[in-house]
């Protein structure tokens, strides 16, 4: 059968009128007006309005008609009609003209949806996910998909005009340490054996550039097992990329002209280059945050000095133990905020780990309210100073370790910029932090860990401290971040054997543990490996911020809950005894048991 279609509904305008016109879709929705019958035709371009009238439609043809509802899949043969005066709809594409049907053929009929598609109205998302392919029928995702694909096409071109090739690499894998969980794929042939599916291709793209292929890029699928929010899905996609004899500056380059280029081409935005660096420490000087929001100000300030020797316990004791006293100047809050929403604050503070939210107003005469009773009229004015604080200002502030106080005052920024409508919503505030730290504490642990992977490259000048004090070094690390947001993160590798080796010991790897986990690597080193280094955007996020989007879960076309199900499919889902037995996998009794329970209630 064909279907001869001659247009896409959404693309129908003046120029059409009188052209004879076969376009298919969904019935959107349907109305009677006195034996005239309107249907709003579907695709994924958009409506057009069809008209079935008994003087025009042919008598079948009209009677099919009258029992069309929402979602029915149709075909319609037709003429274009301009629509009578006062008749056209402005918010409709395809408005000024409408289809007076000949004939109509139902292709399908289809079950009243579990939610409307033509309403904006907001469904319940888990509804919106069992039902995903009716969700995707919405304008809306089908926006966002259609921007998801042009970033990539435009991505594509771009990379290949600058000599890049897109090389894929393997899903089933050995661990790659990302600092997540991974996850694993049992070896049916080699009982007892699993590969792991890959956090990101890091090992891979580096044995591309041993293996001379200069320049790599892929929009792969990447798997961690962590705990997910908003801006985290169990596999997601990073725009992979990888350069041979390289610097930092030279991937910093690359990636500003890939950016600045997709920022013209998806949203007409002309950025300014090079984008601003911001090194780590003063990021979280400043904003108490490794991806600051800077759209707006409310920085954090230290004032360990002006209130070291003051009368508050609170403060004097914590800077004489080593810790600092940050705050933050709620421009205006003093006048603001009432008391309520003073204590509020508090409450947020004590959730995100503070011991307590110290806090004053600030007036005309000095201070007052909170911790102001504490301080001399001379300490006052000198920890204005250092607030830049002026009447009707909102002091506040934590005491503790450096990394709590910068920790809360951070999120506790957020909130207020929120809060206060501060965050302008149409800036596109994009920035590289540097000269990261190339150890980070793990708290849980009690153990130094990389802070981005193991194959980073230390600063030049820090190269002696990986031996002699590593908590000290930095790296040749760069993370990209766009209004909060980090979207990407890369770093000149380490290409030498004896320095990889030294960052594996300065890990605390034996000699034994690195070789079997990374052997195959570090023996590839030996045999002529370039400078090189990269960088992996979260291809997900950079789509959910251009599509203003606050979810992953909306730029995905089949996401995973927070829980990492699929509610549609329902995976993961219990397996055969079969194939456990060809997978030599035994489950343990709580897990049988739970999946017992799980089939006799029917949920799986
Ligand atoms: P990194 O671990 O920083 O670096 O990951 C790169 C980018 O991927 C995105 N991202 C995620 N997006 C959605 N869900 C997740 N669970 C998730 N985890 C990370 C972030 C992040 O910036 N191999 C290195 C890159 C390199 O060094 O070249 C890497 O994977 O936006
Ligand atoms: P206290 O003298 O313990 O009642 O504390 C006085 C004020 O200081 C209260 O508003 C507490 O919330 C606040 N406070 C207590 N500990 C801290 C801290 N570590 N940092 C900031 N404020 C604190």
């Amino acid at each position: 059968m064909s279907f001869r279609r001659t247009h896409y509904c959404g693309e129908l305008r003046a120029k059409h009128v009188d052209e004879a016109v076969v376009v298919c879709g969904w019935v959107h929705r349907r109305r009677d007006h006195g034996g005239v019958i309107f249907v709003d035709l579907r695709d994924r371009t958009g409506l057009v309005q069809v008209v079935f009238n008994p003087e025009v439609t042919d008598a079948r043809a009209f009677a099919e008609a009258e029992r069309l509802r929402s979602e029915f899949v149709i075909k319609v043969e037709g003429r274009v009609r301009r629509r009578l005066p006062g008749m056209e709809n402005p918010n409709l594409a395809t408005g000024e003209v409408e289809i007076y049907a000949d004939s109509l053929e139902v292709l399908n009929t289809a079950k009243t949806p579990p939610f409307a598609i033509d309403s904006y109205a907001a469904v319940d998302e888990a509804l919106r996910l069992k039902y995903r392919y009716l969700d995707l029928r919405r304008f809306e995702m089908q926006e966002t998909l259609a921007l998801r694909h042009r970033v990539a096409k435009l991505v594509r071109d771009f990379l290949d005009s600058q000599g890049f090739w897109e090389i894929e690499t393997p899903m089933l894998t050995k661990s790659t340490p990302e600092g997540a969980r991974d996850f694993l794929v049992p070896s049916r042939v080699q009982p007892g054996e699993f590969y792991a599916l890959p956090q990101s291709p890091q090992l891979f793209k580096q044995l591309l550039m041993m293996a001379g292929i200069d320049r790599y890029f892929q929009i792969v699928r990447c798997f961690r097992d962590e705990d997910l929010r908003a801006d985290r899905q169990p596999e997601f996609t990073q725009l992979d990329i990888e350069m041979a004899f390289v610097d930092r500056d030279d991937v910093m380059a690359l990636n500003e002209a890939l950016v600045a280029f997709l920022f013209k081409e998806i949203l007409g935005i002309e950025l300014q280059l090079p984008l601003r660096r911001l090194p780590y420490q003063e990021a979280m000087d400043r904003y108490g945050s490794d991806k600051p929001d800077t759209r707006f100000g409310l920085e954090l300030k230290d004032v360990s000095q002006v209130v070291k020797d003051t009368g508050f316990r609170v403060f004097s004791e914590t800077v004489k133990s080593g810790g600092v006293v940050k705050g933050i100047n709620v421009e205006g809050a003093g006048e603001k905020f009432s008391r309520r929403e003073i204590d509020e604050l508090g409450e947020l503070a004590s959730s995100y780990g503070a011991k307590g939210l110290a806090w004053m107003i600030v007036t005309q005469e000095g201070g007052k309210g909170g911790i102001a009773k504490f301080f001399s009229a001379d300490e006052l004015s000198r920890l204005f100073d250092t607030m830049a604080a002026k009447p009707g200002d909102l002091l506040v502030f934590v005491a503790d370790k450096y990394e709590v106080c910068s920790d809360v005052l951070g999120r506790l920024r957020l909130y207020l910029g929120d809060k206060l409508g501060l965050i302008d919503h149409n800036r596109w505030d994009l920035l590289w932090i540097i000269d990261w730290p190339l150890f980070e504490y793990n708290e849980t642990e009690g153990r130094w860990e990389a802070a981005h992977h193991p194959f980073t490259a230390p600063l030049p000048e820090d190269l002696e401290l990986l031996e002699t004090d590593p908590p000290r070094a930095r790296a040749q690390a760069y993370d990209l971040v766009l209004n909060g947001t980090e979207v990407g993160g890369g770093s000149i590798r380490i290409h030498r054997r004896d320095v990889q080796e030294k960052m594996f010991a300065a890990l605390g790897f034996s000699k034994e543990e690195a070789e079997r986990r990374f052997g195959f690597f570090l023996e590839a080193f030996d045999y002529g490996t370039p400078p090189h280094g990269g960088i992996a955007y979260g291809f997900d996020r950079l789509v959910m911020l251009m599509a203003g989007k606050n979810s992953l879960r909306d730029v995905i076309a089949f996401p995973k809950t927070a829980s990492a199900q699929d509610l549609m499919t329902g995976a993961p889902a219990p397996a055969m005894d079969s194939q456990l037995r060809e997978l030599h996998i035994r489950l343990t009794a709580e897990a049988e048991r739970r999946v017992q329970s799980l089939t006799l209630d029917g949920r799986k």
